[in-house]
């Protein structure tokens, strides 16, 4: 009899206890509980791949690193090459009376440092050129890059210079140089932010009157 009075109390309680915890914070107990509970799915399977499936990525590995990059050839408006370069430049140059590619201006280092033959000079145009005339995949641009532009290549390559496609989740997906850079005038033009204060705007106007 006594026992089954303490029994009937337990479960009172316990009752008591489940029903006020629901009302606080729905099924949890307390909100650290709920976060928790909520945040569980961050921990260990975070993953950017919902935000990959638009981009065509290829995988590279560079000395330790492996990751992705966005593939090129298809973002090239005038690949292939080969369909207008069936022989060498050689025997182009001069061939159109409108030059073929007057939308590209050279602006990358000087004129004695560099010319279209510096990257594109092969027998075969459909690849980029290395200093020493390999081959390199238009898709593994900043392998033209990494020869002159080590430093910044090897901060690339651990991840401190550029940005990812889309987030830090992994997997390790990274913007190549040439989707920052244009190869063809690759510094970026000063700009002043698109809003700047009052104040500063006033100076520089004085500054312009004076
Ligand atoms: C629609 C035809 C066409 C396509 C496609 C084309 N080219 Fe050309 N390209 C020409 C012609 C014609 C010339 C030679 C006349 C001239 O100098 O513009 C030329 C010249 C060049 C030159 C030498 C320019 C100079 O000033 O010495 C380079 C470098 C070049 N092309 C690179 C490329 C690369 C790289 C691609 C592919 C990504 C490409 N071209 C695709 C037609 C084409
Ligand atoms: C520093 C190396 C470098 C030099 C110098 C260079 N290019 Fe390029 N060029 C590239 C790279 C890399 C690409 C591919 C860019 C990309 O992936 O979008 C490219 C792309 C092109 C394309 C394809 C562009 C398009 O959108 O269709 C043409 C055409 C071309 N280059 C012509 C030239 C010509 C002509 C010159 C000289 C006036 C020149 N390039 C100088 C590296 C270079
Ligand atoms: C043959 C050597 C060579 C190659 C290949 C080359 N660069 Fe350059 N680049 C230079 C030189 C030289 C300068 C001008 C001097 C400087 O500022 O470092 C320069 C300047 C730059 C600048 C501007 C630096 C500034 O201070 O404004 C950027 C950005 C750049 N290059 C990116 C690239 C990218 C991206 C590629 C590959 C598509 C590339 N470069 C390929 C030699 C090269
Ligand atoms: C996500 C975009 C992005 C990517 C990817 C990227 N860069 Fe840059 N890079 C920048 C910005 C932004 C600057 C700073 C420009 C400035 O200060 O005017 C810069 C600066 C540079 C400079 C000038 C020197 C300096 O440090 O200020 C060089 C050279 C350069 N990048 C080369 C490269 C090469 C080579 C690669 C590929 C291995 C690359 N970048 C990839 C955005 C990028």
């Amino acid at each position: 009899m006594k026992n089954r009075t303490l029994i009937y109390l337990v479960v009172l309680l316990l009752g008591g206890t489940l029903i006020s915890c629901k009302e606080k914070e729905g099924e949890y107990h307390s909100i650290s509980d709920k976060i928790e509970a909520e945040s569980k799915p961050y921990h260990g399977n975070l993953t950017s791949d919902e935000l990959l499936v638009d981009t065509e990525l290829i995988k590279i590995t560079e000395g330790e690193n492996t990751f992705l990059i966005p593939e090129r050839k298809s973002q090239i408006k005038s690949f292939a090459c080969i369909e207008c370069h069936s022989k060498p430049l050689s025997e182009m140059a001069g061939t159109d009376i409108q030059k073929a590619h007057w939308d590209i201006k050279l602006s990358h280092a000087n004129g004695d440092a560099m010319n279209c033959a510096t990257c594109h000079n092969g027998s075969n145009m459909n690849n980029l050129n290395s200093l020493t005339g390999k081959d390199i995949d238009f898709n593994l641009s900043y392998k033209i890059c990494s020869q002159c532009h080590s430093n910044q290549f090897e901060d690339w390559k651990g991840g401190a210079h550029g940005k990812k496609v889309a987030g830090w989740a992994p997997p390790r997906a990274s913007n190549t140089c040439v989707n920052c850079h244009n190869p063809h005038s690759p510094s970026f033009e000063k700009r002043w932010p698109v809003q700047f204060n009052t104040k500063t705007a006033i100076e520089r106007n004085e500054g312009l009157d004076h």
